[in-house]
């Protein structure tokens, strides 16, 4: 029997993350799902199985380091390893050159990018140390390591009024790229997804929105909003085996909208 894999998701407890934990915990993996939102973690972990010991809620602020040794503690005490982390918790705070606070500023750069960094740093520990460990032991097939980054479309785009978020992005492509050549001596593949419009409550305020709407539209080959489900089935395939040949990539689940120069009709 091949061991079952523990798979970590931050943001887990809704939107894209959650759409993830579903998606692992139908393949039979168990699952750890760190988020700061303790109520909706608290009933995913309970819909994913936590009571047979098949799921995990970690109360964690990603961007605080004590969190996050806390998650991994608890991780390590609970499955005793890690197969596959998805850094998917994100926020927006909006403000442009001349209007976004320093704080705001900052805020955004602790959980979109200083939060993965930190959480990404004791995956990594984590994984290196069970494969210095398994090298002594005898397996049936060595176990398959991997760790997805949400990214954005707009790590290559900008939103003027997005400034800290764009820029989150951006500089999680390249923590992409510099983690996938630091671990590719290991086998432990890194690689992130950048969705287009997803239909999440990040995305509420402009899907209720018809002006907006019709201005997300217009920028959106596909005619439709994501659902989370299908990014969700972009990380599955990244931190598979399928994907056993790819690192220090990003995948965009767009809807083809960086194909687009300019827009396209929408009602
Ligand atoms: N929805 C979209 O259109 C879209 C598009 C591109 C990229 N993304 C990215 O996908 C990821 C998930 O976004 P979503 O749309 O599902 O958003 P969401 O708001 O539905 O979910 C985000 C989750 O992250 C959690 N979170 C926030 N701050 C946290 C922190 N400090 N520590 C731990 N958890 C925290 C929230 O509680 C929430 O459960 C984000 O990284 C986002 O940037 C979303």
């Amino acid at each position: 029997m091949p061991q079952e894999r523990v798979v970590m998701i931050t943001g887990a407890a809704n939107g894209i993350g959650l759409a993830c934990a579903r998606r692992f915990a139908d393949e039979k993996c168990k699952i750890v799902l760190a988020d700061t939102d303790t109520e909706a973690g608290l009933r995913a972990a309970a819909d994913l199985g936590a009571d047979e010991g098949r799921a995990l809620f970690v109360d964690c602020d990603v961007s605080d380091p004590l969190d996050v040794h806390n998650l991994f503690a608890q991780t390590r005490s609970v499955f005793g390893r890690l197969d596959v982390l998805v850094n998917n918790a994100g926020i927006v705070q909006a403000g442009t050159i001349l209007t976004l606070s320093t704080d705001d500023f900052d805020k955004v750069l602790g959980v979109n990018l200083r939060g993965a960094f930190l959480v990404a740093r004791e995956a990594a520990k984590q994984i290196v140390a069970q494969i210095e460990q398994e090298k002594d032991e005898e397996a049936d097939a060595a176990p398959s390591y991997a760790i997805v980054n949400m990214s954005s479309v707009n790590a290559v785009m900008a939103i003027p009024d997005q400034l800290a978020y764009v820029t989150t992005k951006g500089g999680l492509n390249q923590l992409t790229k510099a983690m996938a050549l630091g671990l590719a001596p290991y086998g432990i593949r890194v690689n992130a997804v950048g969705p287009g419009s997803v239909n999440t409550d990040v995305l509420k305020a402009v899907a209720d929105n018809p002006e907006a709407k019709r201005k997300i539209m217009s920028r959106t080959p596909c005619g439709r909003i994501a659902d989370p489900d299908e990014i969700a089935k972009v990380v599955r395939f990244l931190a598979s085996d399928e994907a056993s040949y790819i690192t220090g990539q990003c995948i965009y689940p767009d809807g083809g909208r960086l194909a687009l120069n300019y827009t396209v009709d929408a009602d």
